[in-house]
């Protein structure tokens, strides 16, 4: 990784929108040693784009999904009005009959209730009719699992639904007409898909230039490159007899970032040998 100079700053690992929301303003761009691109951010830009991302969130259970975008990073993304996210419950109005039937016992037998289609099918063609949406996606156990490079491409998308489903999941069919992407976020099964739902959006809301204070952050997180992060320290900088290593406290920037990425080598070797295969 390369230096600071006057008032740019110097990124890392190129994402798509990243370099095309650079590439329209006025930044450059170049290799390191290891041959990954480098941005060079001219800090006037920053705050001065941004993409307007829209995820409409389909589920039973709103409640469950109304605090993890009202704080922190997300809070920040919608006051910006970079990324705004709606909770929409079909029971309300797709359901069937007086006791607002969303799901039935699936044929063939079997436990657990399945989601019916048709309350989905109307909930879904009424949100298509307001606009055009470039993902529909189910969260499923048996989805492809979720990791940096799908979180990217979300990232680039305008209009986004996520479905979550509930007991036994959803009826086929409404996979097989509606879904465009089906996504999981690791091998074990959750109550629902509302959780996953809220990983999924997190890990997209942070990749949105703007999102984050410090440009840098989100194209330097643990798992960008195929690398995990280097260690991080702040203040004092002896904690119980406990010293941050000297590098970071030189002042030598181009020292300090051959550390970085030479810890970033040894965590990754050693704690995820599949991820430095790859790299
Ligand atoms: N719904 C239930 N379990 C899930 C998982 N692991 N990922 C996504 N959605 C889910």
């Amino acid at each position: 990784m390369a230096k600071s100079s006057g008032r740019e700053m110097i990124v890392g690992i190129v994402l798509k929108h990243w370099i095309e929301f650079l590439i329209n303003s006025n930044s450059t761009q170049s290799n390191n040693h290891n041959n990954q691109a480098i941005i060079t951010i001219k800090q006037s830009q920053q705050s001065q784009q941004s993409q307007q991302m829209r995820i409409d969130i389909i589920t039973l259970f709103p409640e469950l999904l109304e605090s993890p975008f009202q704080h922190s990073i997300m809070k920040r993304a919608k006051e910006k009005g970079i990324l705004e996210v709606n909770l929409f419950n079909p029971r309300e109005k797709y359901s069937i009959g007086q006791h607002k039937k969303m799901d039935d016992y699936q044929y063939g037998g079997g436990a657990g209730l399945v989601m019916l289609p048709e309350p989905l099918a109307n909930c879904l063609d009424d949100f298509k009719a307001e606009r055009d949406y470039d993902e529909i996606i189910f969260v499923t156990p048996d989805g492809e699992r979720l990791n940096q490079s799908i979180a990217n491409q979300l990232s680039l998308k305008e209009n986004v639904i996520i479905l979550c489903g509930h007991y036994k999941g959803i009826d086929e069919r409404i996979r097989e007409k509606y879904i465009t992407r089906e996504i999981s976020i690791g091998d074990y099964v959750l109550s629902g898909g509302e959780l996953a739902a809220a990983v999924i959006v997190d890990s997209i809301g942070r990749l949105l230039p703007g999102v984050l204070n410090d440009e840098t952050s989100a194209l330097l997180d643990s798992h960008q490159d195929n690398l995990l992060a280097p260690p991080v320290y702040t203040r004092p900088a002896d904690f119980q007899g406990m010293k941050v290593p000297a590098v970071l406290l030189s002042g030598h920037q181009a020292k300090i970032e051959e550390w970085r990425f030479e810890q970033a080598l040894l965590r990754t070797k050693e704690r995820r040998p599949d991820m430095f295969e790859k790299f």
